[in-house]
């Protein structure tokens, strides 16, 4: 930190009471019409911090009115002009894929494999957001998740550690621009520190039993990248892990979070997470809740006030000492001296041309939706006559997915009107009287394709929205099956927040479109790839099973002991007798309107020592990938690796690099990567990086499946 914060921040703390003090800690919902005065006065005494703006416990799945500029700057001038110290109000809201403009939901843009992209979208996020006031959202969310039972698994990146590293420095990046005091720079917030994504059965805030050893390499990379790319906020989660809430743990938010991980920040709580301490029944009074949290390193209270009610107490009694909160304050003062809220506290809200947003959205939501199945339907002929039918044909609402506090249902296209501007007669909207469908239905008989329009409702997703059955409803199924019976061609479009178990709905459709839930611009970019205006190139970030009772299925997994020689499910020995876990569309998976041909990796230094390696030394590894169809498309080139044996046991694949390379039709190109020290290692469960000697096998091709290898050794 330079000097000159550092010593900014020693004078603002040195003329504070402790009451003040506490204040920055606290960060309060904005009011209602009920207690508005109440809280002007605990602006003008200095205790509001930080306010988050929104109400209620799960803001992702509440309605929440606009944003009041002039009421936020009204409050700002209190707090500036009138409170003891000053000091400016952190604005903070849940700002998590997009703001008035809504990019697809965060595991659809990790599809995309485009972290450029993703950092632009960000980028175009906090320019509509900070000029609403908004000063700190509380994006990225990083848990990694194996359960799609969960319904926040809409909110990560998905199974990969290294796509969530990628997506990690992406967000930061984009939210808090070149330079973080620049008035359209928005503070980042890692979260959910740390394991909620692991919480058993996907089942939301339930336990968690994660070992160090799981932490390091599958939980922790991607907040490592988040705070290597300068994200100055971290949210602790609301779970335990192994028996330890980590609200109160002193080992995850200061040992490892800033020891192992460097980071110098502060943390926020989760929502009220101080103090349910006493619910997870390992404190009995509120001072105790918070004396606990602050003490493991949990620098702000979100909500629920335990700080403020029971730190200045606390203190008096001696159950906690007032460095402990001088170190929490001087964090946070920190962060609003670098964020220049010091010199631009207020908001002068301008009009925003959106133009350029919505057309990323548009760029971003077909660069995220996956084709999954292909039976030469797609793309369609614009001249055929298609007739559109289900649930999704004229939604609105659920394009934009959960957590969209400022998205629009009614700025929102529905496919039916996008496949209309780009077909016009030819699109018949079979009213969803559907199921009475009957052979003499015009629109269907006059169909030479069926575009049904599937999915799952953006309330199904998000914040304590898990289920027990990932799929669509029976309806919808039904729908399916009827469809077939007219011995159409049909293609299924699925408008899902989660992965869905696939295969029963896969096998009845001719064509499998993969949408998500990809925001403002869904339905134009959805007609886009069904018109072959655009090729698809969306690549799964999670697997999908073939049925729930396959869950956890992921593909970075170990290798059994026995059998031998099968991977992801394969293995019938130890698999179920009954149903073979395999994926039935595995991580990298997508398919686009034309293929590759890929040629056997080469790597011209296939041998390092280790000291080279250590020393910076890398190997470089080539492969050409030919596009052998008709189309131009893009093809994203995966690199895995694994470590054929090392001091703990190794995933049999693991991501190490990506290229989305964009190939013209006939053309061949050159793909290179490098493995360096960086790739080629794992942590031990004490936090240490190792890299040691020994032979990898190294896979290079289109998905976690491919069997395109060459060997490299560390000596
Ligand atoms: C969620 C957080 C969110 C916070 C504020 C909590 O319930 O877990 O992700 O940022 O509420 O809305």
């Amino acid at each position: 930190m330079p000097d000159k914060i550092k010593s900014r921040v020693d004078t603002l703390i040195s003329n504070m009471s402790l009451r003040a003090k506490i204040g920055q800690l606290n960060q309060p919902e904005t009011p209602t019409e009920n207690n508005i005065e109440e809280f002007k006065e605990a602006v003008r005494r200095g205790e509001v911090g930080s306010i988050l703006m929104s109400v209620g416990a799960t803001a992702g799945n509440d309605a929440q009115g606009e944003i009041n500029v002039d009421f936020y700057n009204e409050l700002q001038k209190i707090a500036v002009e009138e409170s003891p110290d000053g000091i400016p109000i952190l604005f903070g809201r849940d700002v998590i894929h997009g703001h008035r403009t809504v990019f697809p939901i965060p595991l659809a843009m990790a599809a995309s494999f485009n972290p450029e992209l993703v950092c632009r979208c960000y980028r175009d996020t906090a320019i509509e957001a900070t000029n609403d006031g908004v000063h700190w959202t509380f994006t990225p969310m990083l848990d990694l998740c194996h359960d799609p039972r969960w319904g926040r698994i809409i909110e990560g990146t998905g199974e990969d550690p290294y796509v969530g590293a990628g997506i990690a420095k992406a967000v930061v990046e984009g939210l808090q621009g070149d330079n973080l005091s620049n008035k359209d720079s928005m503070l980042a917030c890692a979260k959910h520190f740390i394991g909620y994504g692991a919480s058993e059965g996907g089942r939301d805030y339930h336990r968690t039993e994660i070992s160090d050893y799981s932490l390091f390499n599958y939980y922790l990379p991607a907040f490592r990248a988040a705070i290597k790319a300068g994200a100055l906020t971290v949210m602790s989660s609301f779970n335990d892990v192994s028996g330890q809430p980590v609200t109160s743990s002193r080992k995850y938010l200061t040992d490892i979070l800033r020891g192992n991980l460097g980071f110098e920040g502060f943390v926020v709580s989760d929502y009220d997470a101080v103090i349910q301490l006493i619910k997870q029944g390992v404190a009995e009074t509120p001072e105790q809740c918070a004396a606990m949290a602050l003490n493991a390193g949990l620098d702000m209270d979100m909500h629920d006030k335990c700080y403020i009610d029971n730190l200045e107490t606390a203190v008096k009694k001696g159950v906690i000492s007032e460095s402990v909160i001088d170190e929490a304050v001087r964090r946070v003062l920190t962060v609003k001296i670098r964020a220049g809220l010091f010199e631009h506290p207020y908001t002068e809200k301008k009009t925003i041309d959106r133009s350029k947003h919505l057309a990323d959205a548009r760029e971003m939501a077909a660069e995220s939706i996956v084709l999954l199945k292909n039976n030469g339907v797609l793309p369609i002929d614009k001249n055929s006559k298609v007739g559109l039918i289900g649930p999704f044909a004229n939604e609105r609402r659920s394009l934009l997915g959960s957590w969209t506090i400022d998205g629009k249902a009614e700025e929102t296209s529905t496919l039916s009107e996008k496949m209309r501007e780009e077909i016009g007669g030819n699109l018949n909207v079979i009213n969803s009287a559907a199921l009475a469908w009957d052979s003499t239905n015009k629109n269907i008989a006059a169909a030479d394709v069926v575009v049904l329009a599937l999915g799952e409702s953006w309330t199904a997703t998000g914040e304590s929205r898990a289920v027990s059955d990932i799929t669509i409803s029976a309806e919808q199924k039904a729908l399916i099956k009827k469809a077939k019976t007219y011995g159409k061609k049909t293609v299924g479009v699925l408008f899902c927040g989660r992965p869905i178990a696939i295969e029963e709905i896969a096998e009845d459709l001719d064509a499998v479109v993969y949408a998500w839930h990809t925001g403002s611009e869904a339905a134009g970019a959805v007609s886009d790839i069904l018109f072959g205006v655009k090729t698809p190139c969306g690549r799964l970030p999670v697997t999908l099973p073939r049925k729930a009772t396959h869950i956890p299925l992921y593909y970075n997994v170990t290798s059994s002991g026995r059998p031998v020689n099968c991977y992801y499910g394969e293995n019938p020995g130890n698999c179920y007798v009954d149903s073979m876990p395999t994926p039935y569309y595995p991580f990298g998976y997508g398919l686009t309107y034309t293929t590759f041909d890929y040629s056997k990796p080469v790597c011209n230094n296939s041998k390092l020592s280790l000291q080279e390696v250590k020393n910076g030394k890398k190997f470089d590894i080539s492969v050409f990938v030919t596009n052998k169809g008709e189309n131009s498309g893009k093809e994203t080139v995966q690199l895995y690796i694994h470590d054929a044996c090392a001091g703990m046991m190794r995933p049999l694949r693991e991501l190490k690099g990506f290229k989305k390379a964009e190939i013209s039709a006939g053309k061949t190109v050159k793909i290179d990567f490098e493995l360096s020290y960086d790739e080629l290692g794992f942590y031990d469960e004490k936090g240490n990086y190792i890299v040691e000697k020994g032979k990898f096998e190294v896979f290079v091709g289109k998905d976690c499946l491919t069997n395109n290898s060459l060997e490299i050794e560390i000596i």
